[in-house]
């Protein structure tokens, strides 16, 4: 910091003296020295002018009507915008009690009337360059502060742009795992709705099951993806209109180990899950699912949910080789399979929650038909 960088407007120096000779002479000295000068009659019109105009430098008589000297300094003293203003006490000679006294309520430095003239020069320049000092220190904090609080906000809105960005990448990876999901599933089964209602109500039962809402929310965004493998499945096998052979239903169990294959190794929360579920969602609580044959609780927890969920919306559906089954048939398959087929756990939590289980089914449907419909509208135009 250079006595440049510091404000180069004119010093602003007041005198306050309810004798006009002195104020007079004190401006008269000042004046060439390129300073402005106010003047102020006594303590009350030096506040009321501070008020107005801050002054670089005061320069104050202490004995004067209305408020004294000691009584101006205080005041400004106590007030924070004039607290740095240099306050010169004008004092009678050898009186030290005055000195003593305006040391106390935070004078700054004393001239002795009758005051000589290179003495109040050489006073008013030191003092004016220590508070320039201190002005420009003020500024540099003021705009420090400013910067800091305009760099805060910049960041922040730079983090909700990200956030934004990366919910939408979030939504665009979820899409377009969903719309593969639908690609897979298209060939076979032709109908959209099954990943719609079966990923809906495996959530609901892992949220009822007390599952956490990151983990149903995983198994919303993954269980479409569990029939991926049947992408690897020809056509003859996955398109058949009939039962399948002895020789078809093994290369039929193998979209099981296709889907995990798809999915496997990845960092993604959601695909890693979406594995198991595709590896697993074939299993049977009795051990007698595939392609592993795994038994009870060796079966992950979201295979066993969408074990129940994908056999659910399945027999509901009417397929071509296939009628729908009715609520009640279908809910007392899901029974009968308690145990055997599928985990207790999970059979009682769709018992407990079937009539939400079926409001899920119905408006998943619904949902995928009004979708249906406006495709169809859209391609006869
Ligand atoms: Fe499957
Ligand atoms: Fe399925």
């Amino acid at each position: 910091m250079t006595d440049s960088t510091i404000a180069e407007k004119t010093p602003i120096v007041m005198v306050v003296d309810d004798e006009a000779l002195n104020r007079k002479l004190v401006s008269a000295m000042l004046k060439p020295q390129g300073y402005e000068v106010i003047q102020a009659v006594d303590g009350e019109d030096c506040l009321e002018k501070v008020r107005q105009v801050p002054p670089d430098l005061i320069l104050l008589d202490i004995i004067m009507p209305k408020l004294n000297g000691f009584e101006v300094v205080t005041s400004l003293k106590s007030e924070e915008q004039f607290s740095l203003i240099p306050i010169v006490m004008v004092t009678a000679l050898g009186d030290v009690n005055d000195r003593v006294q305006a040391l106390e309520v935070g004078a700054d430095d004393f001239l002795t009337k009758p005051v000589d003239r290179m003495e109040l020069r050489a006073r008013v320049r030191s003092l004016l360059k220590v508070k320039a000092y201190n002005d420009h220190m003020v500024n540099y904090r003021q705009e420090l502060e400013f910067e800091v609080r305009r760099r805060t906000l910049e960041i922040q809105e730079t983090n909700k742009k990200l956030a934004k960005a990366h919910e939408k990448l979030r939504g665009a990876s979820l899409e377009t795992i969903f719309r593969l999901s639908r690609a897979a599933e298209f060939k076979d089964e032709d109908t959209g709705a099954h990943i719609i209602s079966m990923s809906r109500i495996s959530a609901r039962l892992a949220q009822c099951m007390g599952l956490s809402t990151a983990t149903v929310e995983s198994i919303l965004y993954a269980s479409p993806m569990h029939d991926i493998g049947k992408i690897g499945i020809p056509d003859r096998i996955l398109l058949k209109n009939g039962p399948l052979n002895e020789e078809e239903w093994p290369i039929m169990r193998l979209h099981t180990i296709y889907g995990g294959k798809i999915l496997e190794n990845s960092d993604i929360g959601f695909l890693r899950l979406g594995e198991v579920i595709a590896t697993t969602h074939h299993e049977k609580y009795d051990g007698s699912g595939y392609p592993k044959g795994l038994k009870g609780k060796e079966i992950p927890l979201a295979g066993r949910i969408v074990a129940v969920a994908d056999v659910f919306d399945a027999l509901m559906s009417r397929r071509p080789y296939k009628m729908a089954f009715t609520v009640e048939q279908a809910v007392t398959i899901i029974k009968e399979g308690r145990g055997r087929h599928f985990d207790p756990d999970v059979v009682d939590a769709f018992m407990d929650d079937i009539g939400k289980i079926l409001r899920i089914w119905n408006s998943s449907q619904a949902e995928h038909n009004s979708e249906l419909k406006g495709t169809l509208e859209e391609g006869q135009v």
